[in-house]
């Protein structure tokens, strides 16, 4: 049962011109309809960032094994990522990798971050303006990425082009065309063939980690990880990891040159900027819808939503809930956050957030050392839309 909705209130994460600015629709959703139903594409969505919070910690009911993204619900071939998993054999999965991801793993990798960052921003000083996600934004991540998993510093830049053509899309493309499937399965007949140079020849890097870590059954025995589900995790660390980070450093460039103020107290004082981080992804969450499905009916605010419902945890509207966050659309580096839901919450929280802040971090640091000031060429900027990422694909800026 829905509540009664107003006639004109109306989303989905599809439609474009809703994606350039969801913000004036998801607080509608949030003051009219905190339980919206979608007829169209079927699903429900929760906007508040009490009830998606909430919704996030109980994964029993909001489950993820069929899927998180709304138009591939059931449709994902197997082995699935652990993101599509439910516990137990998610927490199986997790604890697999978590090490590699932990903190102070993580801190162990900054001067390499750096060096990369550096090695992408020292040619664009005095070179006038570049395009801020193109040449820097999108390929940090994946460089990052690659160096993490011990692929040769040579095969780096043909892994990021090929990774690019699999994230890029043109207009009105929702399905990858034919030349892109070609370069996807490149990439990962690239990665195929190095997990099995690597299990003959192991090395100190996450890949022979992978490889050499054991999976407890449910019955209690162990097991290595055949190489598709080496492939499908290195397939999720791309898909999660690069593209969003990407996004973060996009909108950072659009945000900052929006609000120089807070700029400048970021170039003054540069301790303020991993504060500044957490501002930027509740401010535009790059990843700001998760989908569940139910797994019975649950009634919230009058409207039952029923077992076996697909529903949408608005995460990026979440963010900007004046429940939570006063004053939620003023960007402010200097913003006391205790806690927001852009990197999840819960079981499936962000198993990349060290990293995603690390890098975030130093981008900027990188960034505003170079270059304090910049202008964007608004009208060159171009969206890239999926029902999951929100964020920019080119963002040329002036210097
Ligand atoms: C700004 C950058 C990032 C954002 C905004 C972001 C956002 C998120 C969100 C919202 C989730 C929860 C999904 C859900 O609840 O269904 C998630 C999960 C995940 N992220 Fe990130 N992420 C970022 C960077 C990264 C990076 C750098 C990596 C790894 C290289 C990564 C790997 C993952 C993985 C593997 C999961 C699934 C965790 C699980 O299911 O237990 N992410 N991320």
């Amino acid at each position: 049962m829905a509540q009664p909705q107003p006639g004109d209130l109306y989303y989905d994460p599809y439609d474009y011109a809703i994606d350039a600015n969801p913000h004036p629709i998801w607080k509608r959703l949030r003051d009219t309809a905190p339980v919206y139903r979608n007829e169209k594409y079927d699903f429900w969505a929760l906007s508040r960032f009490a009830d998606v919070l909430a919704a996030s910690l109980d994964h029993q009911t909001f489950q993820s094994g069929r899927g998180t993204v709304l138009e591939l619900i059931d449709k994902m071939p197997e082995p699935t990522p652990m993101i599509f998993h439910d516990p137990p054999s998610h927490t199986r999965l997790r604890k697999l990798v978590s090490r590699a991801f932990s903190p102070r793993r993580i801190a162990q990798l900054e001067d390499r971050v750096r060096g990369i960052a550096r090695g992408y921003l020292d040619p664009q000083v005095g070179s006038g303006g570049f395009d801020y996600v193109q040449d820097f934004g999108a390929k940090l991540p994946v460089m990052v990425i690659s160096s993490m998993l011990g692929v040769p510093e040579e095969d780096r830049e043909q892994i990021r082009i090929w990774t690019d053509a699999t994230l890029a899309r043109d207009p009105g493309e929702t399905e990858p065309t034919p030349e892109r499937r070609e370069l996807m399965a490149q990439l990962w007949g690239y990665f195929a063939r190095y997990i099995r140079e690597r299990r003959a020849e192991p090395r100190d890097d996450m890949m022979t980690d992978l490889l050499e870590s054991e999976i407890v059954e449910p019955d209690g025995s162990t097991r290595r990880l055949s190489d598709l589900e080496v492939l499908t995790f290195i397939g999720l660390l791309s898909a999660a990891g690069n593209e969003t980070v990407a996004r973060l450093l996009g909108w950072s460039a659009l945000t900052l040159e929006a609000n120089p103020g807070e700029r400048r107290k970021l170039v003054e004082r540069p301790e303020r900027i991993p504060g500044a981080v957490e501002e930027l992804l509740r401010y535009e969450a790059p990843s700001p819808v998760q989908g569940r499905t139910l797994t019975r009916d649950v009634t919230l605010h009058g409207a039952t939503m029923p077992e076996g419902a697909v529903v949408l945890l608005l995460t990026g509207s979440a963010g900007r809930d004046e429940r939570e966050f006063p004053e939620p659309d003023r960007f402010d580096v200097e913003r006391p956050i205790d806690r927001h839901v852009s990197l999840g919450f819960g079981i499936h929280f962000c198993l990349g957030a060290s990293l995603a802040r690390l890098e975030g971090r130093v981008a900027l640091e990188e960034t505003l050392a170079r270059f304090p000031e910049w202008s964007v060429d608004r009208e060159a900027c171009e969206m890239i839309h999926t029902s999951t990422v929100r964020g920019w694909e080119t963002v040329p800026i002036r210097l």
